[in-house]
């Protein structure tokens, strides 16, 4: 397994107190440990539609067999960006290989724990010579392109997922990433949740209590009690914000008393009344996913939409 420097344990734990300090928790964290993983895939599990609705798995079939045809050549590799459990780039992985002799996979995450799970998924596909770990902060990794480069043939072509990772990442920030990750001949799938019915703020409103149940409260939660932070020292509330143009669904921690913590020999203070954002998720219409990836170069060359319109599988080319 290759751990990028993005990933070393200087790093993270000055990006952590870092955020705790401007009271933004940055998302990676509530992934980056095996309790938080664990709590996760129990979201996952109960609550990602790709898991409990056949509509929504389906779509991700259908954008599978619609790239296909863009993803000829001898070698192909599957990089998994944000890959998460792994389940759907396994399903993706299962018709890479019917059509292409040689099929490598490379799936990238934040979390070490998370990684390990998608490289065990990836063993029902494929041999695990054929498997490369990367652990890897895409946020903080502008040199992923020559990592990549190092551990795959030249003449490779790659495939690169980006699931579930619109929501939870600054689009100012990974677009441009992604942007410059890209060379001619790869290929760009990525999924965003939607916000159903004509009205966005509407559509954004009606989705809120999806976020508000027992397991994203215990995801959320045991990332701060992880932290030594009492549940009881404050309350966890949801809503909604609009950030240029954009809606995303917010979880902020309120503290109702005032808490000192030592963290890695650093001490840190909340006050009552303080709020500490955990967790964020943009939601998009068709029309703000489009207009996000065209201000950085990409334009949508195929869609899948579930008939919910809840959440959407997109072909991403660069113009
Ligand atoms: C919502 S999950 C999606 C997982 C999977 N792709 C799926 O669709 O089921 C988001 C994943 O992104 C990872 N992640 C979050 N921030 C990240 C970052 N900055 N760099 C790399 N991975 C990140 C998390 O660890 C988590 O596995």
């Amino acid at each position: 397994m290759i751990v990028h420097p993005s990933q070393f344990p200087d790093a993270v734990q000055r990006q952590l107190l870092d955020g705790l300090r401007l009271g933004q928790v940055p998302p990676k964290f509530l992934y980056d440990s095996d309790r938080q993983t664990q709590k996760w895939l129990a979201v996952h599990r109960a609550h990602s539609p790709s898991r409990t609705d056949a509509g929504v798995q389906s779509i991700y079939d259908l954008a599978f067999d619609e790239s296909l045809g863009q993803a000829a050549g001898e070698l192909v590799c599957l990089v998994g960006l944000g890959c998460g459990g792994g389940q759907k780039d396994t399903r993706y992985l299962d018709k890479l290989k019917s059509i292409h002799p040689v099929v490598d996979y490379v799936p990238c995450d934040v979390s070490q724990a998370m990684t390990l799970v998608a490289c065990e998924a990836a063993t029902a596909e494929l041999p695990p010579e054929r498997i490369h770990p990367l652990v890897c902060d895409l946020s903080n990794a502008p040199d992923l392109g020559q990592v990549l480069d190092g551990m795959l043939p030249s003449q490779t072509r790659r495939v690169f997922t980006f699931f579930g990772m619109i929501p939870n990442l600054e689009p100012d920030v990974i677009l441009p990433r992604l942007a410059a990750l890209l060379r001619e001949g790869d290929s760009l799938l990525l999924s965003a949740n939607l916000a159903p019915g004509d009205n966005y703020r509407s559509g954004v409103e009606a989705v809120l209590p999806q976020y508000n149940n027992a397991e994203t409260r215990d995801w959320l939660l045991s990332f701060l009690v992880g932290l030594g932070v009492p549940a009881t020292a404050g309350q966890l509330r949801f809503g909604i914000e609009e950030i240029d143009k954009l809606l995303r669904v917010v979880a902020d921690f309120v503290f109702s008393k005032a808490l000192e913590l030592t963290i890695n020999g650093e001490p840190l203070e909340f006050i009552a009344g303080r709020s500490l954002r955990l967790f964020f998720s943009y939601r998009h219409t068709k029309r703000t996913l489009t207009r996000s990836l065209a201000k950085h170069g990409f334009s949508i060359a195929a869609s899948q939409v579930d008939s919910c319109a809840e959440e959407g599988v997109f072909r991403a080319v660069q113009v």
